[in-house]
C-alpha cells in the first residue's frame, strides 16, 4: 500500500520543453510552487534558496543571459547547445533559476546551504507535479562565471544551481527507470 507522497515522488518524471504545450501555468499555481520552496528545511535558519522567474516576455531576457553568458565562456559549449538552450527558454512556458545566497559571515557550511536549495528544488518539482505540472531541470549556463551575478548572486559562494523549465506535457509522461534498485544502496546496521 503506497503513500500518497510516494505515488506523487514516483510519478514525478523529468519533460523536456520540446515536449510542453503552450498552455500557461496560471499565477495561483505559480505561486504555490514558489512557496512549497519556502518551507524546504534548512540548518541554522538561513533560507538560502533565491529565484528568478522568467515567463511571458521575459523569457527572452532569459535568452538574452544565456548568449551574453555563452560568447563570455567561449570554447566551453559548442554552438548547438547555445541554441538547443535558447529553442527551451521558449518552449517552456515557465523557467525558475534557482540561486543559493550565502549569509553574511555565514557558519552554516557551504554544502548544507546547498542541501538546503537542493530540497527546496525538489519541493518546486513535487508541487508542480502535484498540480499536473511538468518539470525539466537542466544545467546549460548554471555553472559558468558571470551567471550568478547576472542573476544577482554577487556573494562569495553565491551560485546557480539550475534552470527548473515548467510545462503541460502534450503526451503521456514515460514510465521512470533507475540502474539499480533501492537495496543496492542502502547497508542496514540493526545490532
Ligand atoms: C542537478 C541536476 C542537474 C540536471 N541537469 C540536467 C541537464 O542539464 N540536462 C538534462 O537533460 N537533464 C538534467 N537533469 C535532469 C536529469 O537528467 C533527470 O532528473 C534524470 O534523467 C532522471 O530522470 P527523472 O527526473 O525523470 O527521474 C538534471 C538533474 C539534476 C538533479
Amino acid at each position: 500500500m503506497s503513500s500518497d507522497i510516494f505515488k506523487l515522488i514516483s510519478k514525478r518524471r523529468t519533460v523536456k520543453p520540446a515536449n510542453f504545450t503552450e498552455e500557461e501555468i496560471p499565477e495561483a499555481v505559480l505561486k504555490e510552487i514558489l512557496e512549497s520552496a519556502n518551507w524546504a528545511p534548512n540548518h541554522g535558519r538561513t533560507e538560502p534558496w533565491r529565484f528568478t522567474v522568467f515567463s511571458g516576455k521575459g523569457r527572452i531576457k532569459f535568452q538574452d543571459l544565456i548568449e551574453k553568458i555563452y560568447n563570455e565562456n567561449p570554447d566551453v559549449y559548442p554552438p548547438e547547445k547555445l541554441k538547443k538552450w535558447q529553442s527551451n527558454a521558449l518552449l517552456a512556458p515557465v523557467i525558475i533559476a534557482v540561486g543559493m545566497k550565502r549569509t553574511e559571515a555565514c557558519k552554516i557550511p557551504l554544502i548544507e546551504e546547498l542541501c538546503a536549495v537542493s530540497a527546496a528544488t525538489q519541493n518546486i518539482l513535487l508541487t508542480a507535479e502535484a498540480h499536473g505540472v511538468c518539470s525539466y531541470w537542466g544545467s546549460s549556463i548554471s555553472h559558468l562565471p558571470g551567471t550568478a551575478e547576472a542573476l544577482g548572486l554577487d556573494g562569495k559562494d553565491d551560485c546557480i544551481i539550475g534552470f527548473i523549465h515548467l510545462g503541460y506535457a502534450k503526451d503521456e509522461v514515460h514510465d521512470g527507470v533507475r540502474k539499480s534498485s533501492i537495496d543496492e544502496k542502502i547497508t542496514w546496521i540493526t545490532e
